[in-house]
């Protein structure tokens, strides 16, 4: 455990199940969050999408070629017909059947359980609408949401700022790398009073800055994690909130002392 003497009890990290457990279940569907809610994650990640005909639906791709037996573009296609596709034969016969869900049934689901969701604005102009469907469940105080896209931050932010956000970052050139942390320092500012995060890739962060967030107390989420050597070293690092494929990784790790 790098610098901790063994069989020193060390915090627990915070860890998000990125897009539910896709090692283990289909990407993005209810079965693979239901599994990251049992294997007992903190947060589960997702991305939103808009239909043809305006409903958020749960989609990492701007298509459901890859993950669905569809295809096309999500934007082209209407909630009746997404909701019509196979998002879990791809994967597997058992998970055969599986939708691509809705935002609100996702909110819907894990209302009032203890799990936080961790929700990305792949674009800009949905903020009103994603913020509408979480005040309109009650959940304000259960979803944080990120983004790579800063005024889609601030947007979020100035439309309700009691929810955390999470400000996405990760490695470039050194001066886009710059510009982004001189962007995410604005948004820290702006948030002196509120949650807000810096989740940077966890290929573009190095020890000391773990350092300086975990011993000033400051949360970073960190993806994401799908090799299991540096997920074990960034730990031992004492890097606190992974952002993972892998959740099972969690329930066996020696770090979970
Ligand atoms: O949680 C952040 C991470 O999900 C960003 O990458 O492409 O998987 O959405 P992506
Ligand atoms: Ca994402």
């Amino acid at each position: 455990l790098g610098k901790y003497p063994e069989n020193t009890i060390v915090q627990r990290p915070i860890v998000a199940a990125h897009r539910g457990v896709p090692s283990m279940a289909p990407e993005n569907t209810m079965a693979g969050y239901q599994l990251a809610y049992d294997l007992g994650a903190d947060q589960i990640e997702t991305d939103l999408q808009l239909t043809k005909d305006g409903y958020l639906v749960i989609m990492h791709d701007t298509t459901v070629d890859r993950t669905t037996n569809g295809k096309g573009a999500v934007s082209s296609l209407t909630l009746e017909e997404i909701r019509q596709l196979d998002a879990g034969i791809k994967f597997g016969e058992e998970f055969a059947g599986e939708k691509v869900p809705t935002f609100r049934e996702f909110l819907q689901a894990f209302k009032g359980k203890d799990v936080i969701l961790l929700v990305e604005l792949k674009d800009e102009g949905i903020e009103e609408q994603v913020m509408r469907e979480i005040q309109e469940e009650g959940m304000i105080d259960q979803v944080v949401l990120q983004s790579f896209n800063l005024g889609s931050m601030v947007k979020s932010y100035e439309l309700n700022p009691e929810i955390p956000i999470g400000y996405l970052y990760s490695a470039g050139v050194p001066e886009a790398q710059s510009a982004k942390i001189q962007n995410a320092k604005k948004m820290m500012n702006y948030g002196t009073t509120h949650n807000v995060t810096l989740n940077a890739s966890y290929g573009s962060t190095y020890k000391e800055f773990i350092q300086y967030m975990r011993q000033r107390g400051m949360l970073t989420m960190h993806w994401t994690f799908r090799d299991e050597e540096p997920f074990r070293d960034k730990l031992a690092q004492g890097l606190i909130g992974p952002i993972t494929d892998y959740m099972q990784w969690l329930t066996d790790s020696p770090i979970s002392l």
